[in-house]
């Protein structure tokens, strides 16, 4: 149900992100999902934007991408930050080039450098379409509400990924995890939540509780 009503939404309000499949098309390219989210791990969508298409457009491919010198990425990098990022992503590239593809499953992505259990998920569930459970910051914040789960952050983590679990439908995972970043960066908001926009109103329990911006709670200082 509340899957359903999230892809729907999605469907028709999606983000065209330049790393994201066509619509309509569910082919994401493993190469773009993965330096995408290498690159979203500690920056904003519209920061990244334009390195995604600059190292995109250079090094279109793993194989292309691993046989670049390390020199030319550092400088691609500049500006990026957490420059063991792109080391680590020159290592994978080249491990992934290694083992002739990039592995299609969590534990796979786990062992590939610069990949933890965050990213190996998001490129399990939007690059393979494995039934992966997708939680960042602002799955965190959506599941929170949707659940008026009254634990702070982060001893609610596992109530937050055990309820993900509970959502996270059989097919379409890659667009289910896509939809709840969506909807947590453009709707339900950190500060003044555009509730009336939200296709999981009518399921959302901190909605009903009529202040649903106090969700996640913050721990007592
Ligand atoms: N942040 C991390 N991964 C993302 C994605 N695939 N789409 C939008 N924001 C993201």
């Amino acid at each position: 149900m509340i899957s359903r009503l999230l892809l729907d939404w999605y469907d028709a309000n999606a983000r065209r992100l330049p790393w994201r499949a066509a619509p309509g098309s569910n082919a994401a390219d493993p190469y773009r999902v993965w330096l995408s989210e290498i690159m979203l791990q500690q920056t904003q969508v519209a920061t990244v934007i334009p390195y995604f298409e600059k190292f995109t457009t250079r090094w279109p491919t793993f194989e292309a991408f691993a046989a670049a010198a390390d020199a030319d990425v550092m400088t691609a990098w500049a500006g990026l930050g957490y420059y063991a990022r792109a080391r680590n992503l020159l290592a994978c590239a080249r491990e992934v080039t290694r083992l002739g593809r990039m592995p299609d499953t969590e534990e796979g992505l786990r062992a590939l450098p610069g990949v933890g259990a965050y990213t190996a998920a998001a490129i399990a569930a939007i690059a393979f379409g494995r039934r992966a459970v997708v939680v960042d910051a602002n799955v965190e914040r959506v599941v929170s509400r949707l659940f008026a789960i009254e634990t702070p952050l982060p001893a609610s983590r596992p109530q937050i990924r055990a309820h993900t679990d509970a959502i996270t439908p059989d097919t379409r995972a890659g667009d289910f995890a896509q939809a709840m970043m969506d909807l947590g960066s453009g709707i339900c908001t950190a500060r003044a939540p555009r509730c009336l926009l939200c296709p999981l109103r009518d399921q959302c329990d901190g909605f009903r509780t009529g202040t649903p911006e106090l969700f996640p709670y913050k721990a007592k200082k």
